[in-house]
């Protein structure tokens, strides 16, 4: 019997992820013996620190095993709330976050509680995929609004304003965003705030990045007041990606039906990983995690030029996250095909716009820093010997 004759509608309005496919092939280049330079992969390449692990083995040898509250364990809701003072400057209830699984689930938790069906929630396009595909999942309708970098690949007010109808719902900015690495000042942020807030709309914003920001003091929308949802995660600053654990600070007001719907959904985020994460707030830990930061800020630094100055169209320089979303069409042929082409004659793997929605896929391209410098600067050496022949085509 044909799947699709079983499956629900919304399943077949959700695209796989096509970085998986870059990095079938790239892992079956390696298989064949090639050498392989991964700039496709999205999480960091650093280990989950020291400390970390130790806490997590701890806990587990002391029988931290079974579930925790929906809401998570106390002592890491109070941490993270701590966090926040110390290290944005922004006061957070502790009664206020909720731990999840991973940020994907905070996503989740919000967009469940948020969402009716049909209605709208506007989202910069290009986007993270997901985030879209949460949406319709729900029975939601996700608008992706074009943006480029007059606007620093971000929904401003005026643009959100424009696209309000009496569907919308609110808007979700990640800041920094996958896959631009850029932000949202916050001037910008605080009239993305207000627009929505006179249309009695809700703001998401997903922080999953801003603990790698590399342009000063970064500042969390938490600053905005109670109203606005704020998703983060330990899986990029924290180097925990498979440990799946984030948080989602909502107002106080909608805790407890957060609660109902995560004891339902998933009952509880994973135990160990709890135990683990208590420890990455300690000092030892985030003295680790800071050089790391420093590492991907001075990989930016290298790869930005180096894309440049290979013919690469960077008009905005990535302000955080470790990604560079990059414009090929100077090489005359569509993402797709350019980055099946330069991993096959080259070896180097990067991830095709298609990803990350309908605005211009074809001609953007999207690199990750998430490997140590002599393999980027490799990557680039390749890429250099390789354009010109294509060029010449
Ligand atoms: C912008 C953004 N939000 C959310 C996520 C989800 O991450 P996690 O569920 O690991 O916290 C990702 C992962 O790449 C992301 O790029």
């Amino acid at each position: 019997m044909d799947a699709r004759l079983e499956t629900a509608a919304r399943v077949h309005e959700i695209a796989p992820f096509h970085v998986m496919e870059v990095q079938t092939a790239a892992r079956a280049l390696e298989a064949a013996g090639r050498s392989v330079i991964h700039m496709e992969i999205g999480e960091p390449d650093f280990p989950t620190p020291a400390p970390v692990i130790a806490a997590a083995q701890r806990g587990i040898e002391s029988g931290a095993v079974y579930y925790t509250s929906a809401l998570g364990l106390p002592e890491l809701r109070e941490a993270i709330a701590v966090h926040y003072r110390d290290h944005y400057r922004v006061t957070v209830e502790t009664d206020r976050v909720i731990v999840t699984a991973g940020s994907s689930a905070a996503l989740l938790l919000a967009m469940a509680l948020l969402v009716n069906r049909d209605e709208q929630i506007l989202l910069a396009d290009p986007g993270y995929p997901c985030t879209r595909h949460l949406v319709r999942t729900l029975e939601g309708e996700p608008v992706g609004i074009p943006v480029g970098a007059a606007t620093d690949y971000q929904l401003t007010a005026e643009l959100i304003s424009r696209a309000w109808t009496p569907r919308t719902r609110g808007a979700l900015i990640a800041s920094p965003a996958n896959p631009t690495g850029t932000m949202v000042p916050r001037d910008e942020l605080k009239r993305i705030a207000a627009t929505i807030g006179s249309k009695r709309g809700v703001l998401l914003v997903d922080e999953i990045y801003l603990g790698l920001s590399y342009a000063g003091e970064p500042r969390s929308a938490l600053e905005l007041g109670e109203d606005t949802f704020v998703v983060s995660s330990f899986s990029k600053y924290f180097n925990m990606t498979g440990w799946r654990l984030g948080w989602l600070v909502a107002p106080r007001r909608h805790v407890r039906d957060l609660e109902k719907l995560a004891q339902n959904l998933y009952i509880s985020p994973p135990t160990p990983s709890q135990r683990a994460a208590l420890a990455c707030f300690e000092p030892a830990t985030l003295t680790i995690l800071e050089e790391r930061r420093r590492e991907f800020q001075a990989r930016r630094d290298f790869l930005v030029p180096a894309l440049r100055a290979l013919g690469f169209g960077i008009p905005v320089m990535p302000t955080g996250g470790f990604f560079v979303y990059a414009d090929c069409s100077p090489f005359g042929m569509d993402s797709e095909r350019f980055a099946m082409r330069a991993l096959e004659a080259t070896g180097v793997a990067f991830t095709p716009g298609i990803d990350f929605g309908r605005n211009r896929p074809e001609a953007h391209v999207r690199f990750a820093y998430t490997i140590a410098r002599p393999k980027l600067e490799e990557g680039i050496r390749r890429l250099c010997a390789w354009l010109p022949t294509l060029q010449q085509k």
